[in-house]
């Protein structure tokens, strides 16, 4: 791990945005729980998420569906068969890890020691034994490389197994009588499954989207980079019906419209890039990433897929029941091609994470003086604003709280009266609210207050009657 990822990890525990899970037993590998600003961030990135894509979409539409699904879904979706990971054991170690990354690393470690030229051999090598599912390749190139377990940094390898992601348990009361049914890999299924459901219930016509954010479930063969990989995550997704012949159309159509929503938050554009897949997943036939270059490089945050058919067409196999549209245009019944979307919220998180954060030296000829500030897009910031008295007496705290009982219907705001102003500033601009409110003895005459911003550290003086509006222009959508 390097060091800022070290450093926007321990940030985001000591402010209470995420914490290991089960932390007080040890924890437990790539599970991680949000804290009380982790649910806030959190939240407003699924409501940024949700207003693009449902509500301001006229023919997109959202849905809940279960984590608990019939488990013949899996098999018609392909993922009992095919959603596996190639994996290898280090023999001394005994530690497990994945092919493919153990590969990747070594290529981002010819970049970073600028060996570019052995960098895209070993990436075409790579490409192509994922490409042809070759396991013995994979080992070979392993080998080849002097690729060594990064634990015990010997090379003595087993061969390169497939291994299945899903969870399983077990549904009924009793053991043994019981079906066993899997945690969901993605929410993608819950939609499939629904689409005749929506289609009818909603008269959608075609091209229409159904959304869903939700739960999904992964068996990781090993965990890394904070919440970047975990086995418990949620997902975002769209998935988009088209008629067949026009999806490439709607691919790039869609391709653009999430990389600017990415954009439209503020961040800055060289820091995003598409990547190409070369082998898309079992149900795709061309595929993309969005990806976001963290401190540990540029990694995907977001997928667009094209899925032809193949899910409606598998369903409506081991279903029995018809998945087609009546296309009243063409006058014609077909199954519709599909278009997903589907971001992390996770990855998302810690791209919107480490995309704010800063430490920041602000120190003059006199006196050094750093601050730790998170440059969060206001509409995504956890607390909106934090109203503060300048002291504790003279009716200050009061007036404070007056303030505040009338902005807190509409934001989400903190009221704090300990230490000194200047340390309560920091306390805020390290969990990146975008302004503080102070209250003075001015303000008890002629009810004016000092807002001083986030991002300038500018202040100004305004009508404490005029907060309400100067807040929802600030950080509304
Ligand atoms: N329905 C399509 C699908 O699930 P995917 O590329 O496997 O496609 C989509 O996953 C997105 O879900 C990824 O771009 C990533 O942001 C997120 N994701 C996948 N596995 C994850 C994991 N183990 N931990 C956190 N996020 C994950």
């Amino acid at each position: 791990t390097d060091d800022i990822l070290k450093n926007v990890v321990s940030h985001a525990k000591e402010y209470g945005f995420v914490f290991p899970s089960s932390e007080i037993y040890d924890g437990l590998s790539a599970v991680y729980d949000y804290g009380q600003l982790g649910s806030e961030l959190k939240n407003n990135i699924k409501t940024y998420w949700w207003k693009s894509m449902v509500q301001l979409h006229e023919n997109i539409v959202g849905i809940d569906s279960a984590i608990f699904m019939h488990p013949k879904i899996w098999k018609a979706s392909g993922h009992v068969d095919g959603f596996n990971d190639p994996m290898i054991d280090n023999k001394d170690s005994k530690k497990r890890y994945r092919a493919d990354q153990l590969i990747e690393d070594k290529i981002t470690r010819y970049e970073k020691d600028k060996k570019l030229e052995k960098a895209k051999a070993l990436q075409g090598d790579l490409d192509e034994a994922v490409k042809s599912d070759n396991l013995t390749r994979l080992k070979e190139i392993i080998i080849e490389h002097g690729i060594v377990c990064p634990v015990s940094g010997t090379k003595n390898w087993t061969d390169v197994r497939q291994f299945n992601l899903m969870f399983s348990t077990k549904m009924g009361a009793m053991a043994d009588g019981s079906e066993v049914v899997y945690l969901r890999p993605e929410t993608a299924q819950g939609i499939f499954v629904n689409f005749l459901n929506v289609q009818k219930s909603g008269r959608m016509k075609i091209p229409f989207g159904i959304a869903q954010i939700g739960k999904a479930f992964r068996n990781e063969v090993i965990a890394r980079q904070f919440i970047m990989r975990m086995r418990e995550f949620e997902q975002m997704e769209l998935q988009f019906f088209v008629r067949p012949g026009t999806e490439m159309e709607w691919y790039e159509k869609w391709k653009e419209t999430r990389l600017k929503w990415h954009l439209a938050l503020g961040g800055d554009s060289s820091k995003y890039r598409f990547h190409d897949h070369v082998k898309p997943a079992h149900y795709a036939n061309a595929a993309v990433d969005i990806e976001y270059e963290f401190s540990f490089g540029f990694k995907e945050v977001e997928g667009i897929h094209s899925r032809t058919d193949f899910d409606l067409r598998q369903h409506q196999e081991f279903s029995g029941k018809k998945m087609q549209f009546f296309d009243p245009e063409i006058n014609q019944n077909y199954i519709p091609y599909v278009i997903e979307t589907s971001i992390g919220l996770d990855r998302m998180f810690l791209t919107v994470l480490s995309n704010a954060y800063h430490e920041q030296d602000l120190s003059t000829a006199e006196k050094k003086d750093q601050r730790t500030v998170l440059h969060f897009h206001p509409a995504l910031a956890p607390v909106k604003a934090a109203v503060l008295p300048l002291t504790k007496k003279d009716g200050l705290p009061e007036k404070a709280r007056e303030i505040l009982g009338d902005l807190k219907f509409d934001f989400n705001t903190q009221y704090d009266e300990k230490d000194s102003i200047g340390k309560r500033y920091r306390r805020q601009d390290a969990i990146g609210t975008p302004v503080c409110i102070t209250v003075d003895h001015q303000t008890l005459e002629d009810n004016t207050v000092t807002i001083r911003h986030r991002d300038s550290m500018e202040q100004e003086r305004v009508s404490a009657k005029d907060l309400s509006s100067i807040l929802q222009q600030l950080t509304g959508w």
